[in-house]
């Protein structure tokens, strides 16, 4: 009987120490010591014994009894502890709210870019991209500027120095413009394509200059594609860009792929064309140039410039950018300062 009784306390606790829910913890206790548990029952066994038996036998059941009882206790202490402990510690309070998740914005110039686009294609333009890189073909001689040409001055150029097909020159392209002979040279009339890409001259950097900035270059070609084309084009696209009140303003100047070429200027929406630092106090600000592509141009691609013309522009992304936000410092755009850019 004295065996039986340590069999079952080794037994008893042998199962406890591995239970861990108080479910589990109920059926143990249930098992041995409810009323038709082990303990009881065997206790129930006694009376077959002599009375001496009975009354060790019985004090020590009664001890395993209040040992089961107390271990019982004690385990379910120790779940309790370790439920709060995981709750204080891995468990989160689903009632908080989230952490914001921080969302990056397009660049500034990338904004206008989408935005210059867009309008453009409302207009029925074809949005295209080219290389950054280039030959001296593209970005001069097909655009009418041959070598010793003095208009090359204009760009002061990123020569590379390439091992290239022989006699053929590379450079970093210094305006968009090689695209209207890259498109030209695989499109039949009709064209409207504009052209948005990085630029870049060999220039110092000062709060106007960078030597890396964008462009949207522009071309329409087609039959009997005139001047009024060009400014009611281009007219349209600054009320959608700058708003429905602007003036604009066309002026003659020089680019050895336009004939005539022009320069753009509209109304200074900050002062509204009183003057004032940002328009220099002249009321105007230049936006872009433009004209109708040199008939030498069309020729050298192929195209009969007796049956077909067109008109060309190119606009600089940083500029209109800085009108549009009143940005007084180019070199901010390249900085990658969160603090400036966030603010778009
Ligand atoms: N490519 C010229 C520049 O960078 C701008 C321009 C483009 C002028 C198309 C006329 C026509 O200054």
């Amino acid at each position: 009987m004295a065996l039986n009784l340590q069999e079952l306390r080794e037994q008893a606790l042998k199962e406890l120490s591995s239970l861990s829910d108080s479910e589990r913890l109920e059926a143990w206790r249930v098992k041995y010591l409810g009323r038709k548990g082990a303990l009881p029952l065997l206790l129930r066994g006694l009376g077959s014994l002599s009375l001496e038996e009975r009354k060790t036998t019985g004090a020590e059941a009664n001890k395993l009894k209040d040992a089961l009882l107390e271990a019982l206790e004690k385990r379910l202490g120790e779940i309790r502890s370790h439920a709060l402990s995981v709750l204080g510690t891995e468990a989160f309070d689903i009632t908080l709210p989230g952490r914001p998740i921080a969302l990056g914005r397009l660049h500034p110039i990338t904004q206008v870019i989408r935005e210059v686009g867009a309008i453009f294609s409302s207009l029925g333009f074809q949005v295209v991209e080219g290389p950054e890189v280039e030959w001296d073909y593209y970005n001069f001689e097909a655009l009418n500027i041959p070598p010793e040409h003095p208009a090359r001055d204009m760009f002061s150029t990123f020569w590379i120095d390439s091992a290239g097909e022989q006699g053929k020159k590379m450079l970093l392209r210094t305006h968009t413009s090689p695209m209207q002979i890259r498109v030209m040279e695989k499109t039949e009339p009709p064209v409207r394509v504009v052209v948005p890409g990085t630029v870049f001259r060999y220039e110092a950097t000062d709060a106007t200059h960078e030597s890396m900035f964008h462009q949207v270059e522009g071309l329409a070609v087609d039959r009997s594609i005139t001047m009024a084309d060009l400014k009611g084009t281009l007219f349209e696209f600054i009320r959608l860009l700058f708003g429905a009140e602007r003036k604009a303003r066309f002026r003659c100047t020089y680019f050895p792929f336009v004939e005539p070429g022009v320069d753009m200027a509209i109304d200074c929406f900050i002062c509204k064309g009183k003057g004032c630092r940002v328009c220099s106090y002249s009321g105007w600000l230049e936006v872009l140039g433009a004209g109708m592509v040199h008939p030498e141009v069309l020729d050298r691609v192929g195209y009969d410039s007796r049956v077909y013309t067109g008109f060309a522009f190119g606009m600089g992304v940083e500029r209109l950018a800085m009108l549009r936000w009143g940005i007084e410092d180019i070199r901010l755009f390249f900085q990658n300062d969160i603090r400036f850019l966030r603010q778009f």
